[in-house]
């Protein structure tokens, strides 16, 4: 069984064939999938995803690079949506000093505020962190221990960095870059980690693994991206799908559903 741990199945990319697509994750044993918000819109568009198919939850969040359109009385609507009980963490949230096209103060501030927010709903949160190292790791140093946990998204940094938020409890999340020919950081990384703090992810409809990349990117291709993690670990494709479905419970804290279910 697989779980998408990071997908935006409500971009437009998705219009024409969303049903019929959805319907064939089911037929293709993903079990889960989180529709991540990246924004206000999209948060709403997660949500309304979530209420349409049993087996999609939803992250609400603002990414650092929409940071603008957040003010106290945003944080306030996120509180109330978040009373919703398919919204399972907050996200994606973070820093991106990639794109200089939000102050980093600003950035920085809503990050906090959205932070603070998961911290008082208790939810997990989903990161994003672009050419921000040090800022986002600080930023959850000063939490640490005030949130319950959350998955470093679309990892892009070093080992020794994924050693120490992994030590902080955080999930890595490892998707389609991994088996890219320029992706070796990211391969040393996962050789690196162990099993139990990976999570699979697409970040769909961006980042499609090799051979697809530059194409539109689902959950179908997940299996590409488990099959490297497979090769650079050793272990069996299924080893991977077990292991990492049995993280994304945890981190999204759908372990008790599992077995309400059972
Ligand atoms: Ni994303």
């Amino acid at each position: 069984m697989i779980f998408e741990t990071h997908g935006h199945y409500d971009d437009e990319q998705f219009d024409t064939d969303r049903e019929q697509l959805l319907e064939e994750f089911q037929r293709q044993d993903i079990r889960y999938v989180m529709n991540i918000g990246a924004n206000i819109a999209t948060s709403k568009a997660s949500v309304e995803l979530a209420h349409q198919y049993d087996f999609i939850y939803a992250a609400i969040g603002t990414h650092p690079d929409d940071a603008p359109e957040l003010s106290d009385a945003a944080i306030e609507m996120y509180r109330q949506m978040a009373v919703d009980e398919k919204v399972k963490a907050i996200g994606e949230i973070g820093l991106d000093y990639f794109h200089e096209d939000v102050p980093k103060e600003a950035q920085i501030h809503w990050f906090r505020k959205q932070l603070e927010l998961a911290e008082e709903l208790k939810l997990p949160v989903v990161i994003h962190s672009r050419d921000a190292a040090k800022d986002t790791m600080d930023i959850m140093k000063e939490m640490q221990g005030r949130l319950c946990g959350g998955v470093i998204h679309c990892f892009s940094y070093s080992t020794e960095i994924a050693r120490e938020y992994i030590k902080m409890g955080y999930y890595i999340g490892v998707g389609g870059v991994v088996t890219f020919n320029n992706g070796r950081k990211l391969k040393e990384v996962v050789e690196a980690i162990p099993l139990t703090s990976i999570v699979l992810e697409t970040d769909s409809p961006y980042l499609s693994p090799v051979p697809f990349r530059g194409k539109r990117n689902s959950a179908l291709n997940i299996p590409y991206v488990a099959k490297e993690i497979a090769a650079l670990k050793g272990v069996t494709e299924e080893e991977v799908y077990d292991v990492t479905f049995k993280n994304s419970l945890k981190l999204y804290r759908m372990e008790e559903n599992m077995q309400a279910e059972a």
